[in-house]
């Protein structure tokens, strides 16, 4: 099989690696930025369309707050940061999850950045950041109920309430840190999605984690509940 057109990555391990270390959690985190880093690069050199990173759940909210600001600190950090990385290699950056829900000064720099590079035509980076799954489903079913007539609801029509409807659904989501379970992550895009779980923790990653990731996909044969093809 190809290259996915579109991979979704939950980022876990941050804690346990700082916590591997005698580090505080928030060191982890950091490390978890380097690494968002080296694999947007890498994902974008080898020719990924879409790469979706689960930065922040609407769960996470739950965590001490010193660790949430730290997160959202670096997402600032990773948005200014890789200005000069979007313009030279014309990468699109969105946002998935619920905005509104967001502090100010975040939704402020994810607005200006979208802006920024709304008009690349490399490849489209989407931040979930207050992120959830479920969330996004019923944030649809709202604006659908809003706007139409509930009676003729179909998967085809409540697709396109979703936040990035013009994407498309991720064909790989990548999972580090060995747990096997999906974490509220796209959810509905990510119905008939391969799922790759790797025991590295995210600090960890490399170019080559990646590489192992698509290997592994390559082999894979996807019906979407059909049967196989045979020859
Ligand atoms: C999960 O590890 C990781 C997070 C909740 C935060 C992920 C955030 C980053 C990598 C930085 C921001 C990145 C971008 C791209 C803006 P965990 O803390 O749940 O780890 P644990 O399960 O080992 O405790």
């Amino acid at each position: 099989m190809e290259l996915p057109r579109h991979i979704g990555i939950i980022m876990d391990g941050n804690g346990r690696w700082a916590q591997q270390r005698s580090l505080v959690r928030t060191q982890g985190h950091l490390e978890g930025l380097k690494a968002a880093k080296r694999i947007t690069k890498a994902a974008s050199d080898i020719g990924i369309k879409y790469l979706t990173l689960y930065a922040f759940s609407t769960e996470n909210w739950k965590r001490a707050s010193d660790e949430v600001n730290f997160i959202m600190g670096l997402v600032k950090q990773f948005l200014r940061s890789e200005m000069d990385f979007s313009v030279k290699n014309k990468i699109r950056v969105r946002h998935a999850g619920d905005f509104s829900g967001l502090p100010h000064d975040i939704q402020k720099e994810i607005s200006q950045t979208m802006e920024d590079t709304s008009g690349f035509d490399g490849m489209q980076v989407i931040l979930a950041i207050n992120y959830g799954g479920r969330d996004e489903i019923i944030r649809a079913v709202r604006r659908y109920i809003s706007g139409g007539n509930i009676s003729d609801i179909s998967e085809k029509e409540l697709s396109s309430y979703m936040d990035n409807p013009d994407i498309p659904d991720p064909d790989l989501i990548i999972r580090s840190a060995g747990e096997c379970r999906t974490s509220n992550f796209l959810l509905w895009e990510g119905a008939y999605s391969e799922i790759f779980v790797s025991k590295k923790l995210w600090p960890d990653w490399d170019r080559e984690d990646l590489e192992d990731a698509l290997e592994n996909y390559k082999k894979r044969e996807r019906r979407f509940g059909g049967i196989a093809n045979v020859a």
